[in-house]
């Protein structure tokens, strides 16, 4: 064994029925550095993870850990031997406090009592150190997702001594976040600690790992320094083939000649949400909503679905005012919403992936009108085939399939309503690269054919390709509008950046 490696494995098997997740897997990480785990959805990352952690347990080959031979059992056996985790889903208890959270089966006591003072204080102490100042004695649920991921970070940091894992922790994060984390991260490293970190954002991968290793469908493709191997090479790595960025999305349909409106909506607005929402949705549009987090990009998605209740203003959709709109209603007028949290308002777990395809279509049709399950099966698997979810079968329950999958499954749920307006928020967030290409690309098919879109994503660059028009938000304001030639990342970020005095413009501002 080398001396250099804090942790190797050795042949790792695993499968799932009808699935092999990993076969004959090496994976080495060094003291000392960042290390990427890349891969498409369903290229094994999670499971690979979870193998060292002892959520599930091998079928064939060995891990050692500074040379010796480890087989936890469970993710705190493993925590017991060094290694800590901070999973792609936050799984933490909303109900308890954020200190709590941090401290859950390891509460500091004094004489036989826990010492909540010392907890708090030591909570307090820890977020500070990711520039995260928050009341440590408020519900995990008062904080938003990406809170709630700091928080799930700073517990894996303050547990971890030797090997910390990240997977797609980045992902509900804006840029600040990132960049907090990141410091972290290089300090970790500098002291020491092995850190494997699982992402689809490869500017991350290029800014902060020392090496990549690549899986696909649950075989090692290699293993690399980060600096040698060129981003278009790491990509043909993971999907199998030649990849040309270029070559993979369409021309943006012409600008102007959009429909007429869709949807619109004057002052639109819920105290203490978004107070006045102003926009109108063409048919064929694709509109953007761009902002950090908190901006009220979600805000306005809620709103005009109806999950939350706007207490002032007018909603038209089609010219015909809708007085009061809820989700239900939304639906029956031809909206569909992709939520941000797939966890708490996106997929049923326990049900298979054809119940969840069809959960929409058959709420829409209304509880008499059942679709027969060979149908079901039928619209499930011209949609497996089209958005490519990697599974054994439509019969396959959902919580089965990797987070990218899940993502996908959502996303085929409102496509087999055919909605007239599709709100997207985030929909491809934890897709891998080659699959966000074919999104992207269904989304701006979607409108060629006369749907309007509504689309929500932190990643500029897909919002300047997908999008006709983006209107710009900056804590919970609209504060401008931008299209055509003018509709550049720059111009989005310096937007974002500058914020007020444009209020309520729209195209041509400033130089
Ligand atoms: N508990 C399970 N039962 C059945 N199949 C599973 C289970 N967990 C994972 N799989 C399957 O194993 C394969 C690898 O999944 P894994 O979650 O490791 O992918 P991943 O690389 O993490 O993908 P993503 O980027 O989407 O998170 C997938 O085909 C998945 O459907
Ligand atoms: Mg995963």
């Amino acid at each position: 064994m080398n001396a250099d490696y804090i942790l190797q494995m050795r042949a790792i098997s695993k499968s799932f029925p009808g699935v092999q997740a990993l076969s004959n897997v090496d994976f080495n990480l060094r003291k000392g550095e960042i290390h990427a785990l890349m891969g498409e959805n369903g290229a094994g990352k999670s499971t690979l993870i979870k193998v060292l952690t002892g959520v599930y347990k091998r079928e064939s080959g060995e891990t050692t850990l500074n040379g010796k031979p480890i087989a936890p059992r469970s993710p705190e056996e493993a925590q017991q031997i060094g290694i800590s985790t901070v999973y792609q889903e936050v799984n933490l208890c909303p109900n308890l406090t954020v200190a709590e959270n941090i401290f859950i089966g390891r509460y500091p006591r004094k004489r036989g009592f826990i010492d909540w003072a010392a907890m708090n204080r030591r909570s307090e102490q820890l977020l500070a150190r990711l520039e995260l100042h928050v009341d440590v004695t408020e519900p995990l649920s008062h904080y938003s997702v990406a809170v709630q991921q700091m928080v799930a970070i700073a517990r894996a940091v303050d547990i971890s001594s030797g090997v910390l894992i990240l997977d797609e922790p980045t992902s509900s994060l804006d840029t600040n976040e990132v960049r907090q984390l990141f410091a972290v991260m290089r300090k970790l490293r500098d002291e020491g600690m092995g850190i494997i970190f699982v992402t689809h954002f490869l500017d991350q991968v290029y800014e902060i790992t020392d090496r990549i290793t690549v899986l696909r469908n649950g075989e090692l493709v290699g293993e690399y320094e980060t600096s040698e191997l060129p981003r278009t090479e790491l990509v043909s790595r993971m999907i199998g083939k030649e990849w040309n960025p270029d070559d993979h999305i369409g021309d943006k349909k012409d600008d102007g000649n959009k429909g007429e409106v869709f949807l619109h909506t004057t002052d639109l607005g819920k105290k203490g949400s978004m107070e006045s929402v102003n926009l109108s949705v063409h048919k064929g549009e694709v509109l953007g909503l761009a902002g950090l987090l908190g901006s009220g990009r979600t805000e306005i998605a809620k709103l005009i679905f109806g999950i939350d209740k706007a207490d002032s203003g007018v909603l038209t959709i089609d010219n015909d005012m809708i007085s009061s709109m809820y989700p239900q209603k939304a639906v029956q007028q031809g909206l569909g919403f992709t939520p941000e949290d797939r966890k708490i308002a996106g997929i049923v777990g326990e049900l298979t992936i054809r119940e969840n395809i069809v959960l929409a279509l058959q709420a829409r049709q209304g509880l008499f009108s059942f679709i027969p399950v060979r149908k079901q099966r039928e619209i499930a698997q011209k949609y497996i085939d089209l958005l490519q979810i990697k599974t054994p079968g439509t019969e396959q329950k959902i919580e089965n399939l990797s987070g990218g999958n899940q993502q996908k499954v959502i996303l085929a749920r409102w496509l087999t309503t055919q909605p007239r307006l599709l709100i997207l928020d985030e929909p491809t967030r934890g897709i891998d690269v080659g699959s966000k290409l074919e999104i992207r690309k269904l989304i701006l098919e979607l409108a060629a054919s006369g749907i309007s879109i509504l689309f929500i994503s932190a990643e500029l660059e897909e919002m300047v390709q997908c999008c006709d028009r983006v209107i710009v938000l900056r804590d919970r304001n609209q504060i401008g509008e931008l299209q055509g030639s003018e509709m550049t990342e720059q111009r989005i970020m310096q937007m974002i950046a500058e914020g007020a005095e444009q209020h309520g413009e729209t195209s041509g501002i400033g130089a």
